[in-house]
């Protein structure tokens, strides 16, 4: 089966050993990535050039042998194809010229966003034809909350005021925006699958900000809506949802007739998640990054302790957020080693 182990878990069998990928995998940490990245000035020109995606992507998995790549791009691909401004300045992060009226909603269209991304669609072709044949390749989308955050606020935020005011004050409105991402979402995903992505992540990065009575409504009824969406075209492919930072209100996620795995973040407890997510759904993550700069014996026990907790369900390791610049890759080929010769009860 194309996409081995991590494919295998998500279907429901166990291995001694569990399948492991990392948020953020490629990335600035790896010294292969920011010589690359040294060719290209702007970040979404970078995105959207095959060849350099497709290099980038493998990278991680030729130094550390992963189960998994996940295609080098962004989540704000897709305001950016909807035609919002996007842009990234270095050190500082993503910026996009925001909304501040429903009315610029009508001058975001989807109709080009399929022939707009067809580069991202180009470089997942060429990473599946080079990636081993039991390395899973996935895809992903940022959820509708967490693009309407950084459409609305213009970057990222503390407090996310504007986008919470939006919501809150005029939620009929805002709805229209959160319906127009959901069905480009939809089409973008469908579309990396039919490029070759063998499964998707969902990120929902900023749910987390939302009182739990908003969360269904933002979050989750919109991350359903794109799940359901996607399997009208690819039935049997595997939907991993990652709302961060919700607390106990990923009990909300824990839909296995919709979801295929929910990825935690690190404020979620191995032993609590093991308990009331794990029965009913395959669990993902949820190793502090900050562990992995750390290394040593800090990063080995507090692994080990998430696997003694979560390795005997269905469970794929990973890291409860994406890799940090400062971390040594070092630690990341020692932390592959340590999930790989863990012994249940040892
Ligand atoms: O390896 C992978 O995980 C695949 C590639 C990937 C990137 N971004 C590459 C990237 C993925 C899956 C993302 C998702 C993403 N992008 C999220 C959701 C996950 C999360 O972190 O919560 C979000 C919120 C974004 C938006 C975004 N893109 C931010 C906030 C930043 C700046 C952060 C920073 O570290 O500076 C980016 C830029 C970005 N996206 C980089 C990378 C490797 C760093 C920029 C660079 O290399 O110049």
């Amino acid at each position: 089966m194309s996409g081995g182990k991590l494919l295998a878990t998500l279907a429901g069998t166990r291995f001694p050993t569990p399948p492991i990928w990392l948020m953020r995998q490629a990335g600035r940490y790896l010294p292969e990535y920011r010589a690359v990245r040294a060719t290209t000035k702007s970040f979404l020109e970078f995105c959207y050039t095959p060849e350099k995606a497709v290099e980038v992507t493998l990278q991680p998995i030729r130094r550390f042998g992963l189960d998994a790549a996940i295609i080098f791009s962004d989540i704000l691909v897709i305001p950016d194809a909807l035609g919002q401004k996007v842009w990234f300045e270095t050190g500082e992060g993503p910026k996009l010229e925001p909304l501040t009226d429903p009315a610029q909603f009508a001058q975001l269209s989807r109709a080009r966003l399929s022939d707009y991304l067809a580069p991202v669609y180009r470089a997942l072709t060429e990473t599946r034809k080079a990636l081993p044949e039991e390395t899973a390749l996935l895809g992903f989308a940022g959820a509708p909350f967490t693009l309407a955050c950084y459409m609305i606020e213009g970057s990222g935020s503390r407090d996310f005021a504007k986008v919470k005011d939006w919501a809150y004050r005029w939620p009929d409105s805002f709805s229209i925006l959160i319906d127009l991402l959901v069905d480009a979402i939809v089409d973008h995903l469908v579309n990396q699958i039919d490029a070759g992505a063998d499964a998707v992540q969902l990120f929902d990065s900023h749910a987390g900000v939302l009182p739990e009575e908003q969360l269904f409504r933002w979050s989750l009824d919109p991350m359903m809506r794109i799940a359901q969406g996607v399997r009208l075209k690819h039935p049997g492919v595997p939907i991993i949802a990652f709302p961060r930072a919700v607390g106990p209100a990923a009990l909300m996620y824990r839909r296995p007739d919709v979801f295929s795995a929910l990825s935690l973040d690190t404020g979620i407890g191995a032993h609590w998640a093991a308990k009331e997510l794990q029965p009913h759904i395959c669990v993902q993550g949820n190793l502090d990054p900050i562990m992995l700069v750390v290394g040593g014996r800090a990063m080995e026990d507090e692994a080990k302790r998430i696997l003694d907790k979560l390795g005997h369900g269905p469970f794929i390791f990973n890291l409860g957020h994406g890799v940090v610049p400062q971390t040594p890759p070092e630690h990341v080929a020692e932390l592959v080693e340590i999930v790989r010769n863990w012994k249940p009860g040892a």
